[in-house]
């Protein structure tokens, strides 16, 4: 009898052995401790033997209980153990491996571009001003030296939402809002804001466009400061070197009023595609503040005076970046914007 019980316990052990998963563990722990395993029988069997086999037997199989219950825990350890590392082997991370490029944004090539621009004109003392894009008629026009029925209002065909209030078509109504905020103190300032104008989209016309207006006002201002002026900014904007030119122009709220050219900065003036061969870029409007502009606006206009320029933030970034469709700037595409 005892040499059954031997042998059912190796059984029992090579089984516990052999189990490769902790589920086929405990398929083998059932099958010998379980109330069906060869040792259960034989103890149910226990009346048929005498009385000193009962006891021997009795012992040994209680001995092989524990030993195979101690088989099984220690096979068990081994099994999890070997199972944890088999997952971390499979999880394993290669912390030397090159990174994946993660995707950041990145500002709008416009953004960036007045960002520049601000910078330039804080650097030469000059201020931010802001003004609503939602603008009264009498600030982006009359105010302007722009009455009612004034021709020149056709120069901006305009959106209006009631006959006193429309989408601002340029910057210059900050020109207003600004020196009557100063009521006669001198004035710096550039504001940079969004436009709009009843203008069909196409690659040089956009409903929606953004200018950085520019304007000064003080005592014994005249032309030269503001070629002056306009020369460092485009030199700082578009390398040394760069030159610019007046020619002569219209704008009701400037007197006289000029159309500023820039030095192609592509041939440096020789002609090339970018300038259609004259070797210069035409860049903004600008000009002497109209006395009209100064006395509506409570300066006396025979002791001050004042110029201001309005630059075409999408134009000079096409110039500057050799963007031919002004659309591009809207349509949001990440491979247009990313380039940037
Ligand atoms: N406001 C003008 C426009 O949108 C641009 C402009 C011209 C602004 C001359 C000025 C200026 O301040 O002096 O067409």
């Amino acid at each position: 009898m005892i040499s059954k019980l031997i042998e059912i316990r190796d059984q029992a052990r090579a089984k516990i052995l052999e189990a490769k998963t902790i589920q086929e563990l405990y398929e083998a722990k059932s099958l010998y401790l379980g109330k069906k395993s060869p040792l259960q029988e034989i103890l149910g069997k226990m009346r048929e033997f005498n009385a000193d086999t009962k006891k021997e037997v009795g012992q040994k199989i209680n001995e092989f209980k524990d030993m195979i219950e101690k088989e099984v825990a220690k096979r068990q350890e081994v099994l999890a153990l070997a199972e944890v590392n088999k997952k971390l082997e499979s999880e394993a991370i290669d912390v030397t491996l090159p990174a994946k490029n993660i995707k950041v944004g990145n500002l709008h090539i416009l953004t960036k571009t007045i960002e520049e621009l601000e910078e330039i004109f804080l650097g030469m003392g000059y201020n931010i001003a802001e003004g609503p894009e939602v603008e009264e008629d009498l600030y982006n026009f009359e105010m302007l030296n722009l009455p009612k029925g004034h021709p020149a209002r056709d120069m901006q065909d305009s959106f209006y939402i009631n006959p006193s209030l429309l989408l601002r078509t340029h910057t210059s109504p900050v020109q207003a809002r600004t020196m009557l905020e100063s009521k006669g103190k001198p004035i710096k300032i550039v504001c940079p804001g969004k436009v709009y104008r009843r203008d069909d989209d196409d690659a040089t016309h956009s409903h929606q466009f953004m200018q950085l207006e520019g304007l000064v006002v003080g005592e014994n201002i005249s032309m030269a400061d503001l070629k002056g002026t306009l020369s460092a900014v485009f030199e700082e904007m578009f390398g040394d070197g760069r030159k610019v030119r007046f020619r002569p122009s219209y704008f009701p709220f400037t007197e006289p009023s000029v159309e500023v050219d820039v030095s192609c900065f592509k041939c440096g003036g020789v002609g090339c595609n970018l300038c259609k061969g004259n070797g210069w870029i035409e860049v903004l409007g600008a000009g002497m503040v109209h006395p009209n502009v100064l006395d509506m606006a409570g300066y006396d206009s025979k002791k001050y005076q004042g110029f201001a320029f309005g630059i075409g933030i999408e134009r000079i970034t096409m110039l500057k970046h050799g963007i031919d469709d002004i659309r591009n700037f809207y349509i949001n595409d990440p491979r247009f914007l990313r380039q940037f």
